[in-house]
């Protein structure tokens, strides 16, 4: 019968942190993610620190935003280093072959990134040119960003105004080597990866983790042949799987006014990625006993048609209820897989694909997505916690059936408790019955997010029309029940 769900949290059995960079974001060049999107350059009206928005940034910093990839994508493997350093007026402008076509003036390059990642206070994480690049400029990079000495490339560093050498967190060696980054077999690319790796190097102790392009969707043959050939110098895996509702990439679906066969399938699409983990996971536990590999999902999120009018090659698109609802299936699903799952990155950030961020012109609005990772702030290097779930139904429609209810839950590092709760059925609500296993759950309090509409979103006229609202309940008769809404994310303090 609907709402008879009930969910067991186990405190006593914790199990692995989940890493703060599950909640990772993506920013490339691309479309209006960067430029307009987050930079004006120092110069403009728009009010700005250090060329960066003021009011992108501000609310970014909400998100306690612990990671940031960057300068692609696809766009990464054309990327070359050396002609976004210097005077900004005299770096050659280039076209943007990957995304639209456009001008790319490369404005923004190594230190206006490091610039953005310090102003965040979050970690870098840099996609190196492995398809027109060479290993030997990748090397002198990282010697550009890393070293202390007085090498030229060092001074080179000083002289365009940073003394001390960057912190670079993470590097990888090519993106979609499979596809845009150069269609490559993964033997191939698993022989670029182990020479590059080798020669690509920073001081002792500032070597940052080192990620070699892996599969995506169903193909874990990347996962198997890297994790079997590389023994030195690989700390990530990366894996990249987007959610289309059609699951068609010529007609994907609309990012709002979709039927509900576009909702359910949405759902099921986002739910499939359990299974692609898990997949992976499998063949590093057999290949890498020891776990020192992390599986890193470094792009995720919905991709739907583009708005009609824009730069097809920008993939601009509105964000509603329902990627708030993905966002949230996607973040419970990763929690699940914490110990192998250590970085994820969302694309992206601001503008493109399933952004934080939409903005027009000096105009700003926060999506749902956004305000589903400030819901889970409390998860970034939580300890995770076993639950589970009895009484759970199926929402279905035609053929297609999700699990209504989706949970997941953790210690925090202020030392609560906290909850998390997604449901599916844009019809229904459900009364879960929470339960912590040797005690009892005596009030919940957090917040809510859902909307009338399964695609209800904010506009630049109406930027607050999705916001979360305050949630909070008490245990009755020793019962603590949580109502969570149709189409709905509830994240709570457990008491
Ligand atoms: O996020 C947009 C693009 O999707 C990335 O550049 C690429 O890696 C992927 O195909």
């Amino acid at each position: 019968a609907w709402g008879q769900v009930s969910v067991t949290i186990d405190p006593a059995k914790p199990g692995p942190v989940i890493n703060k960079n599950v909640y990772g974001q993506f920013a490339e060049h691309l479309g209006t993610g960067i430029y307009e999107g987050m930079w004006v350059g120092p110069d403009s009206k728009q009010p700005n620190t250090k060329g960066w928005r003021n009011d992108v940034l501000g609310a970014l910093k909400e998100l306690k935003v612990p990671l940031v990839r960057w300068p692609g994508g696809c766009f990464a493997d054309e990327y070359h280093w050396r002609e976004g350093i210097g005077p900004r007026g005299e770096r050659p402008v280039k076209v943007n072959t990957m995304w639209g076509g456009v001008a790319e003036t490369n404005a923004v390059g190594t230190h206006e990134f490091f610039d953005l990642a310090e102003l965040l206070g979050a970690d870098t994480y840099v996609n190196g040119n492995l398809g027109t690049g060479s290993n030997q400029e990748m090397a002198e990079w990282m010697e550009y960003m890393t070293s202390d000495t007085k090498s030229t490339l060092a001074e080179l560093r000083r002289k365009n105004g940073r003394d001390k050498p960057f912190k670079v967190d993470f590097f990888a060696v090519g993106n979609e080597a499979w596809g845009c980054g150069g269609d490559m077999t993964p033997a191939h690319y698993t022989n670029l990866y182990k020479t590059a790796a080798s020669f690509i190097k920073a001081p002792h102790g500032a070597r940052p983790k080192f990620i070699a392009s892996g599969g995506n969707d169903h193909d874990s043959k990347w996962t198997e042949t890297l994790s079997r050939e590389v023994k030195n110098n690989m700390d990530g895996i990366s894996f990249h799987y987007y959610t289309i509702p059609t699951g068609k990439w010529d007609v994907k679906g609309a990012a709002t006014g979709f039927p509900e066969t576009e909702w359910i399938s949405t759902m099921k699409n986002t739910l499939a990625i359990d299974g692609m983990i898990r997949s992976n996971v499998k063949i590093l536990d057999k290949n890498d006993p020891t776990k020192k590999v992390g599986f890193m999902v470094d792009e995720w999120g919905t991709w739907y048609d583009v708005e009609k009018g824009t730069n097809a090659g920008f993939l601009y698109q509105q964000n509603s209820l329902r990627d708030a609802v993905v966002a949230a299936l996607n973040f419970n699903i990763f929690h699940a897989h914490a110990e192998r799952v250590r970085m994820t990155n969302i694309a992206q950030m601001v503008n493109v694909l399933q952004a934080m961020i939409l903005t027009d012109k000096d105009k700003m609005l926060l999506t749902p997505t956004y305000h589903a990772y400030r819901m889970y702030v409390p998860f970034q290097d939580a300890t995770s916690l076993p639950v589970s779930i009895k009484g759970n139904v199926n929402y279905s429609l035609g053929k297609v059936s999700v699990p209504q209810v989706s949970a997941s839950a953790a210690r925090g590092k202020d030392g609560k408790m906290y909850l998390a709760l997604v449901n599916t059925n844009p019809n229904k609500d459900v009364d879960v019955t929470v339960n912590v296993a040797g005690g009892a759950a005596k009030a919940a309090q957090g917040s809510v997010l859902t909307a009338p509409a399964m695609d209800a979103h904010n506009t630049f006229a109406a930027p607050d029309n999705v916001k979360p609202a305050a949630f909070s309940a008490q245990a009755a008769g020793g019962k603590l029940s949580v109502k969570v809404p149709a189409k709905g994310v509830v994240v709570v303090n457990v008491e």
